[in-house]
């Protein structure tokens, strides 16, 4: 249920009994991403005044430039998770390898992992353009009492308990489901409290934006060249309105609240595309469905692939279900 004026915390503690698994530690967990949240919107927010903008001078293992930003949201999301001890392990995009978080009695009773992309859109940080945290959370399933291993982070997005983002935007917003509808909270900075804004978010079945980097239009395959070029033509409801952020939570969000597609294909020069599938395209699917909204790699459901490794990359199709449809119809149709 939900009542005006709700704030995320009064939200989280009504609800935790009908979270799927309804021990505490989820709310605990998500309790702590709320916290890392408003810690890092406040480092988002004073990036033009102190010396936190640009590049950190180190390539992560994805073979990007890291952000100083990049690299604080991520230490700000790890050190709430850890020193809470409510997670027994956590991957990062900006991390090599999954962490391992030891709790301080040794004895690995917590259950959940998390797979974040601490700051998305990180090109976009220089020139005070929304930027967005991505989370995805998943019940371990080795034994519990024992430290995590890989299987527990290369799960199928389907065993997701809960997944979101936060959008640090014109407002910042929590936008999160944990597998019973979507529902998006708003921060009132002047008191730090996220309140209820939009309940059980819907994706229009159909929209009128598309959302691709074009200009790799090039290297994209015929099926993806084909689909643009109907979302270009005078016919019917179109052309549709281009619209790209670059910050992939950004333009879903968006998306989201007006209908839309957003594509990140493969290409000749990006063979399987650029999201990593653990950290972006598993949650944001998630959110998706949930939503009523579809994702795909062209071909197969994004929360069907079992994942091989852990900076995975996917290409990616998600928004609106017939605009999903569609263009998985034109990437068949030319294979
Ligand atoms: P990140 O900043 O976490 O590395 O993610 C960037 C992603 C995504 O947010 C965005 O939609 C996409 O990269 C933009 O890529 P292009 O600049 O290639 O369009
Ligand atoms: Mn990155
Ligand atoms: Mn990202
Ligand atoms: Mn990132």
């Amino acid at each position: 249920m939900t009542k005006k004026h709700q704030t995320l915390g009064e939200y989280i503690i009504e609800n935790q009994n009908s979270f799927r698994y309804s021990s505490g530690e989820l709310s605990k967990l998500i309790n702590a991403l709320r916290l890392a949240a408003k810690v890092v919107n406040h480092e988002v927010n004073k990036a033009g005044l102190v010396d936190i903008l640009g590049a950190a001078g180190e390539v992560n293992v994805q073979g990007e430039n890291q952000q100083k930003l990049d690299v604080m949201a991520n230490n700000i999301f790890i050190e709430t998770l850890r020193n809470r001890e409510i997670v027994c392990g956590i991957a990062s995009e900006e991390e090599d390898d999954f962490i391992t978080i030891n709790s301080s009695d040794d004895n690995h009773q917590n259950k959940y992992v998390v797979l974040i992309d601490p700051l998305d859109g990180s090109s976009n940080i220089d020139v005070n353009v929304s930027v967005g945290t991505i989370f995805s959370i998943y019940r371990r399933v080795t034994p519990i009492g024992s430290p995590v291993q890989i299987e527990d982070f290369l799960q199928p997005g389907r065993n997701q308990v809960a997944a979101g983002y936060i959008v640090y935007g014109t407002s910042t917003m929590i936008v999160y489901t944990t597998g019973d509808g979507v529902n998006g909270f708003t921060l009132n900075p002047a008191i730090g409290t996220f309140y209820l804004s939009n309940p059980n978010m819907q994706f229009p079945e159909n929209g009128k934006i598309y959302s691709v980097n074009e200009g790799n239009y090039i290297h994209f395959p015929q099926g993806v060249k084909d689909y643009i070029k109907y979302c270009q033509k005078e016919e019917g409801d179109r052309p549709y309105t281009s619209r790209y952020i670059g910050s992939l939570v950004s333009d879903f969000h968006r998306n989201m609240i007006k209908g839309g597609i957003y594509m990140y294909p493969k290409s000749s020069i990006a063979e399987e595309g650029k999201l990593r599938l653990l950290y972006e395209c598993n949650p944001i699917a998630f959110l998706a469905e949930q939503a009523g909204g579809k994702a795909s790699n062209g071909f197969t459901p994004i929360m069907d692939i079992t994942p091989t490794e852990l900076h995975q990359r996917v290409p990616f199709f998600c928004g609106s279900k017939n605009m999903v449809e569609k263009v998985e119809e034109f990437i068949q149709k030319a294979n």
